[in-house]
């Protein structure tokens, strides 16, 4: 955890996490995927963070992608173990069980969308770029992009990404539907904090539980994730939050959900 390129910061509920490589534009080494896999665990069982921000330094870049420099010095075996822990470190963002907004505030490329990919909500300043570039260099990505981002925005986009390599700019990955919102750069902060805190305002027990179904979903047909919404849903009305939720509403009154 004490990576100097991984900065973690804990204000009112929200656990910041910064990619500090700025002069690399904060691209992914092995170091950096460890650190953040680390982070995601820690802020995960800390039960004062209720949402999770992960950025990069500076302005220009989110995350320019795996880092290309190390890769270079790779052979097979070293490429399957650092893809593998790509995986792992996305796998332990989308699966942390609280919400994780990427704040993008810059190019996100390569491993950079791939991150962005595996969070649950992408804010965007107006100068971001996203594209998965691994053909001009000989690769293809290798850190979940062909998996999630077929989900995100479909197989013929998906495609068109990976095969030509081009860059979107904020607003056509928002026409996509791949972002959420795009903002100015004064505003990327505000915007981020205004989603996290509407999250923030709801049921942690419940959203725990919405995510996991949403993402258990994606790994199955219709009818398998019904059958799954259908096992989890009762499990709201064994947590805490579910009664005080119920209960506030008839009697007129904010909630206060402990998350239990
Ligand atoms: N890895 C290592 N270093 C990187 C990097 C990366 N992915 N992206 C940028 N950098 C470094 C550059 O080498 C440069 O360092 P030096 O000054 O020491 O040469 C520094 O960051 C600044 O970059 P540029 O001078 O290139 O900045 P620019 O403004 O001219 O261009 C850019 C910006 C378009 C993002 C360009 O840097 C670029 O194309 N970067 C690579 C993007 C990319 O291909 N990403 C995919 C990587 S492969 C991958 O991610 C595999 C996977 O799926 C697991």
């Amino acid at each position: 955890m004490n990576d100097p390129h991984l900065l973690i910061d804990i204000h009112d509920g929200i656990g910041w996490i910064t990619v500090n490589r700025p002069v690399q534009l904060n691209a992914l080494n092995a170091e950096i995927l460890h650190a953040l896999r680390a982070a995601m665990e820690s802020l995960g069982a800390n039960a004062e963070v209720r949402v999770v921000v992960l950025t990069g330094a500076g302005e220009k870049a989110f995350i320019a992608g795996a880092d290309i420099r190390a890769m270079q010095a790779m052979d097979a075996e070293a490429a399957r173990a650092f893809c593998r822990l790509g995986h792992a470190c996305m796998s332990n963002i989308a699966a942390l069980p609280k919400p994780v907004i990427a704040m993008v505030n810059g190019f996100a490329l390569g491993g950079g969308l791939e991150t962005a990919l595996a969070c649950d909500w992408i804010v965007a300043v107006e100068h971001a770029q996203f594209g998965l570039p691994e053909v001009t260099l000989g690769l293809f990505p290798g850190f979940g992009g062909t998996q999630r981002l077929r989900h995100a925005v479909g197989k013929a986009r998906a495609m068109e990404l990976i095969f030509t390599g081009r860059r979107l700019t904020a607003r056509e990955a928002h026409a996509w539907g791949l972002v959420n919102t795009v903002v100015p750069a004064a505003e990327l902060r505000n915007t981020v904090l205004d989603v996290a805190r509407a999250i923030m305002a709801n049921s942690p027990a419940a959203i725990r539980l919405a995510k996991r179904a949403l993402l258990q979903g994606l790994n199955m047909g219709l009818s398998d994730g019904l059958h799954y919404e259908e096992e989890q849903f009762p499990k709201c009305f064994e947590r805490d939050d579910c009664v005080e939720g119920l209960t506030a509403f008839v009697e007129k009154r904010r909630p206060v959900f402990t998350g239990k």
